[in-house]
């Protein structure tokens, strides 16, 4: 069994090491942040996602938590770096983290590996080799071995990934990362380090692409009057196109998707190719926010005045994630256009990031005397949203489904007027049947002879 160093406790850090230390390593965990490392002393995760608190319980005896780069790293013999890497102000990645890492990297041992998990462009890995390298630290190997972990199914994703990359440049290096694998039953995939660094980029961009495609089918099928569920449906049982990442919606977000494709566009750019599809993505991601405001406008006119309820608000289910949540983009242009904004999310909490809307405890409390409710997020909560206390709770039943949650059928038969992401509308006709008032018989029309 080995010891690890993971540099970095956030989403990627804290489930990799907890990960690996269900493998049975004994693993370090540093970050800068003293409330984080309190907190994780006490085995509690600093963020929402589920089986994390678990895995780190059942591990305690094999994991540590420090604020001391030199205790993380003292008998390491693998130095993970999962710290940020965010866009800066021209869109490229910000690496100040990363290369913190390797200038506290002195007390590293001599066999030891540094195992790069942070998404990076293209072409770091050359460069923190020669930086290591100009810092006597040519003893020191490098390996890329990108994260494939998604939010609010990570730990699942690290015990049964679809396959673990290494990217190396000495095979011996790579056969030492493959062999702390160990135990996970899924494809290793030997890379060089340029390609598994792409593997990483290219991947999120596809499903992106994809992602951006289904909602471009979805728009064009409100104008034909086609179902984009039935049309994924369909599209996704052939074998080479595949179900998933195909649901259509007011588009993704997430600390991941936006990034890596702005930062894969930019690494083009900066090597002199425009890579034309992903502009496309990104703008057609950034409207697909904006469409709900012109749904809601299409029922209700000017919006000024009127009382709108956000349901979900983490840019999606399981997990308390704000970052580039398309609620954040929705609530801020209906305020500007003048509504009263009431949210509510079970976990997520975006008091500290959106002003002006007013929270609540439940989705009813939130839709109570409201002229419409947005399904912003698919949290299974809201699954049985269309149900007649809700509907009695506000003052016009209109639901705005940006996920595709509900059934639009079944939602009109509670008595609701149901509008979804490419799929066939549904107008508030009246009250249901049982509660329609009779008509007289003498004004019945008179039966065609
Ligand atoms: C994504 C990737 O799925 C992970 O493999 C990767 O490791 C991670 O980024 C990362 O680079 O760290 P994540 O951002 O956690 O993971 O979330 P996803 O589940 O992939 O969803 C991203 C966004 O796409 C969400 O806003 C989601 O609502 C949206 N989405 C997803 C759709 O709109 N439609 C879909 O069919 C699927």
């Amino acid at each position: 069994m080995s010891s690890l160093a993971v540099f970095g406790a956030g989403y990627a850090g804290l489930v990799t090491a907890a990960g690996f230390a269900e493998l049975g390593h004994s693993v370090a965990i540093r970050d800068i942040d003293s409330e984080k490392i309190e907190a994780l002393r006490a085995l509690r995760a600093p963020f929402h996602e589920p089986g994390l608190d678990e895995l780190l319980e059942r591990n305690r005896q094999r994991l540590t938590f420090t604020l001391d780069a030199a205790e993380a790293l003292s008998g390491a013999q693998f130095v993970f770096v999962c710290v940020g890497t965010p866009a800066t102000y021209s869109g490229d990645a910000d690496l100040s983290a990363v290369w913190t890492v390797l200038d506290e990297l002195g007390e590293a041992g001599r066999d030891a590996v540094l195992v790069m998990k942070s998404t990076v462009p293209v072409g770091t890995g050359e460069k923190l080799r020669a930086g290591l390298d100009a810092r006597g630290l040519d003893h020191v190997g490098y390996v890329a071995c990108p994260e494939f972990l998604a939010e609010g199914s990570a730990v699942r994703d690290f015990l049964r990934p679809d396959r673990v990359v290494i990217g190396s440049f000495r095979n011996a290096d790579g056969d030492r990362v493959e062999a702390l694998h160990a135990g996970l039953d899924a494809p290793v995939v030997r890379t060089d380090v340029a390609s598994a660094e792409m593997i990483k980029l290219a991947a999120n961009a596809f499903l992106g692409t994809r992602i951006s495609f289904i909602n471009e089918i979805a728009n064009v099928c409100e104008l034909v009057g086609a179902d984009v569920e039935q049309v994924a449906h369909g599209m996704g049982l052939d074998k080479r196109i595949g179900t998933r990442y195909l649901n259509a919606g007011i588009g993704f977000g997430g600390s991941c998707f936006p990034k890596d494709i702005s930062f894969l566009k930019l690494l083009a750019g900066n090597s002199g190719y425009h890579f034309q599809l992903l502009n496309a993505v990104i703008e057609v991601n950034e409207l697909q926010k904006r469409r709900l405001v012109s749904k809601l406008q299409k029922h209700l006119g000017s919006l000024r005045g009127k009382s709108i309820a956000l349901l979900g608000l983490a840019f999606k289910p399981n997990t308390d994630d704000l970052r580039e949540a398309p609620s954040i983009v929705l609530a801020s242009r209906l305020l500007a256009e003048g509504a009263d904004v009431r949210a509510w999310d079970p976990v997520a909490d975006a008091s500290s990031v959106l002003r002006g809307i007013t929270f609540s405890d439940s989705a009813l409390e939130a839709v109570r005397g409201a002229d419409a409710a947005v399904i912003v997020t698919e949290w299974d909560e809201l699954r049985d949203f269309a149900r007649q206390e809700i509907r009695d709770a506000m003052r016009n039943p209109l639901v705005v489904d940006g996920r595709n949650l509900l059934d639009p059928v079944e939602t009109a038969k509670a008595g609701f007027a149901y509008e979804g992401m490419g799929r066939p509308t549904s107008h508030f006709g009246g009250l249901p049947e049982t509660e329609e008032p009779e008509l007289p018989s003498e004004e019945l029309p008179e039966p065609t002879p």
